[in-house]
């Protein structure tokens, strides 16, 4: 079972400048929470309550104020700084302390997935033992995109980012499953033109050596790079829809938290407090 996730919440995020110029991007609303309270709820609903949040130089209080590490939300918190952004394989570096002997989950501070099913599979993903899976989802424009071909046993087959002829409409999500050799493999990798450590890279490594799998989170549910500005915006109105529909909160890592038992009454009642008076509160006193 894999216990650790790292959550990249570091970047540029030229692509929502001025947005971005004073504010991380992982802080931004979408609609009625922090972006970051996503990647986190969906490390929550795999079962990881171990998380390391690596976030840029000079930015980790902010963070803090919104997720201490000494927390009512029943998981384990550390932080790392990113000196510059290196690339997304610098996780395995920075984090190599933090995921020790173990197999480890990175997901990207800017993506959001909500689906059905995705519990489920995320859960069934956290057994991977040896290799490594990618989640895949179809998109209409796919040449934005790193793409994945795979077979009839859900192995990767192809791999390439951003192809001028895409081989498939199926691209690779910010969500991954590692086993212990990323750190080893993250180390050996070159930058790229771009002067980055590219995720592809390092999963074209384990596409050779025949260990890349895939997942899917399936057609019912939803992934989005809240990392450019349209998605960010239909990320929020997806959320409110649901959210003023049904009454039920997408992202509260209270309730994940309580429904599984991680926290107590007590807890929930401190978060109360601390939020004080606003809507998200409010959901709480009704949990
Ligand atoms: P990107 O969206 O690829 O990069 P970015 O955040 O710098 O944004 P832009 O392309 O607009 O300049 O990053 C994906 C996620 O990973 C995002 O949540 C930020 C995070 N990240 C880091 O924490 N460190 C890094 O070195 C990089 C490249 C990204």
């Amino acid at each position: 079972m894999i216990k650790k996730g790292i959550i990249l919440a570091g970047g540029m995020g030229t692509r929502m400048s001025p947005l971005t110029k004073a504010v991380n991007k992982q802080l931004l609303p979408l609609h009625d929470k922090p972006l970051i309270y996503y990647p986190l709820s969906v490390l929550m609903l795999a079962g990881i309550k171990n998380i390391l949040i690596i976030v840029n130089k000079g930015q980790l209080n902010q963070f803090r104020k919104i997720i201490p590490e000494k927390n009512n939300f029943g998981i384990k918190i550390e932080y790392k700084e990113q000196l510059s952004p290196r690339g997304l394989p610098d996780a395995f570096i920075i984090g190599e302390k933090f995921i020790g002997k173990d197999n480890v989950v990175l997901i990207l501070g800017d993506n959001f997935f909500y689906g059905q099913s995705l519990t489920k599979t995320l859960v069934k993903s956290t057994k991977l033992k040896k290799g490594a899976k990618i989640f895949l989802h179809p998109v209409k424009k796919p040449n934005a995109y790193g793409v994945a071909k795979i077979n009839k046993n859900k192995k990767v087959i192809s791999l390439v980012e951003k192809p001028k002829k895409p081989m498939s409409n199926l691209a690779v999500t910010g969500i991954y499953f590692f086993d212990n050799n990323v750190i080893k493999f993250a180390k050996k990798i070159k930058p790229s033109k771009r002067k980055e450590l590219e995720i592809i890279d390092l999963l074209k490594i384990y596409k050779s050596k025949k260990k890349l799998s895939a997942e899917f989170i399936g057609r019912g549910g939803t992934w989005l790079d809240a990392g450019n500005i349209n998605d960010l915006y239909d990320a929020s109105s997806y959320v409110s829809a649901i959210e003023n529909r049904q009454g039920l909160k997408i992202g509260c890592i209270e309730e994940i938290a309580f429904k599984k038992k991680w926290i107590s009454k007590k807890d929930i009642q401190k978060s109360i407090i601390q939020y004080g008076n606003c809507e998200y509160a409010a959901y709480l006193k009704k949990l």
